[in-house]
Parts: C-alpha cells; sequence; structure tokens
C-alpha cells in the first residue's frame, strides 16, 4: 500500500456506528501498522467505563480527558487511530489534529438513520444516544467538522466494513 509521502498516522473520525473501531483496526492490521481506540486508551487510563465518566464527572469533564488522550495519541507514529465521535466537536482538538504533521484523517460518513440503527443494539453504552434528536442535532452540527477535517471522504452505507478498509485503501 502507498501512503501519501510522510504520512504517521491515520485517524478515522466519523458519529457513532460509522465502524471507526472496526474499520480502523483492519485498516491497521493491512498496513502492519498499531491500532489505538481513542476511547478504550481512555478507559484503561482512568479504570472507567465512558457511560461512568459521562455519569460521574459530565461531559465537560470528559471532553477534558479525551482532549489529554487525543494529544498523546498524536504523538504517536505507523498507527491507526480510532477517535471518539465527538472529538472533532471542540475546537482545540480540531486545531491540533489539524498541526500534527503526518496525521491523514478519513471520515467513515453515512447517513444519521443507517448510524442510529446500527447504534441501537448498543446504545447503554453510548451516552450521547439517549436522546435521538438532540442525537440528530449533534451529528447535523459536527457534519460541517468531519467533513473539513477529512484528507478522505469515505461513505459506508452500502458497505460492509472489509468492504470499507478495502475502498479506503484505494483511495489513498
Ligand atoms: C461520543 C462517542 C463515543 C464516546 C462517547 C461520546 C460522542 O465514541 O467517545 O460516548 O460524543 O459522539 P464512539 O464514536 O467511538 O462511539
Amino acid at each position: 500500500v502507498a501512503l501519501p509521502a510522510n504520512t504517521r498516522r491515520i485517524l478515522l473520525t466519523g458519529f457513532m456506528g460509522a465502524g471507526k473501531s472496526t474499520v480502523g483496526r483492519a485498516l491497521a492490521t493491512r498496513l502492519g501498522w498499531a491500532f489505538l481506540d481513542l476511547d478504550h486508551h481512555i478507559e484503561q487510563r482512568t479504570q472507567a467505563t465512558i457511560p461512568s465518566l459521562f455519569a460521574d464527572l459530565g461531559e465537560p469533564k470528559f471532553r477534558r480527558i479525551e482532549s489529554t488522550a487525543l494529544a498523546s495519541a498524536l504523538c504517536m507514529s505507523n498507527i491507526v487511530i480510532a477517535l471518539g465521535g465527538g472529538v472533532p466537536e471542540i475546537h482545540t482538538n480540531r486545531l491540533l489534529i489539524e498541526q500534527a504533521p503526518g496525521t491523514l484523517t478519513v471520515f467513515l460518513d453515512a447517513p444519521f438513520p443507517v448510524l442510529f440503527d446500527r447504534c441501537v443494539l448498543q446504545a447503554l453504552d453510548r451516552p450521547v444516544l439517549q436522546d435521538p434528536s438532540a442525537a440528530q442535532a449533534r451529528f447535523q452540527s459536527r457534519l460541517p467538522h468531519y467533513r473539513r477535517l477529512a484528507r478522505v471522504i469515505q461513505q459506508t452505507e452500502d458497505l460492509t466494513p472489509p468492504e470499507t478498509v478495502d475502498a479506503v485503501l484505494r483511495t489513498l
């Protein structure tokens, strides 16, 4: 696989249900790179689950922990990183991503109803999905940020995760 010169890391962005973790893990395998799931990294560092961090600390404090985790992830090389869906919502996170040399960002896109259906079975693990109309509003407000950060925008609506990996690799 020929990546653009000097690419050190690939970030996967998109809303919950986009397939960031599944696609990211498979993409890393194909590249022979490491894989990091930012939510999982936060859970390991805090010894707490994402829902419990939301419940116990509140979303603003969760976002600060997430920003710290993002900054350390952006120091890693030869790695595919699945970001949490809310990372691009924060202005300073967007600056960090834009300014980290060698970072190639892929936006995994799908219409909101498709994402919502994919997540329904896991809704308890996702505090942000508890209120569907609020989640849809967040999706809309995040879209321009997902798009602007992305070097590649990959539609996932009609693709399985392995097909998505193939499509991303063809586009890079
Ligand atoms: C969130 C997405 C989740 C997780 C948290 C908040 C969001 O990550 O960080 O529940 O605000 O969209 P995934 O996108 O990996 O599910």
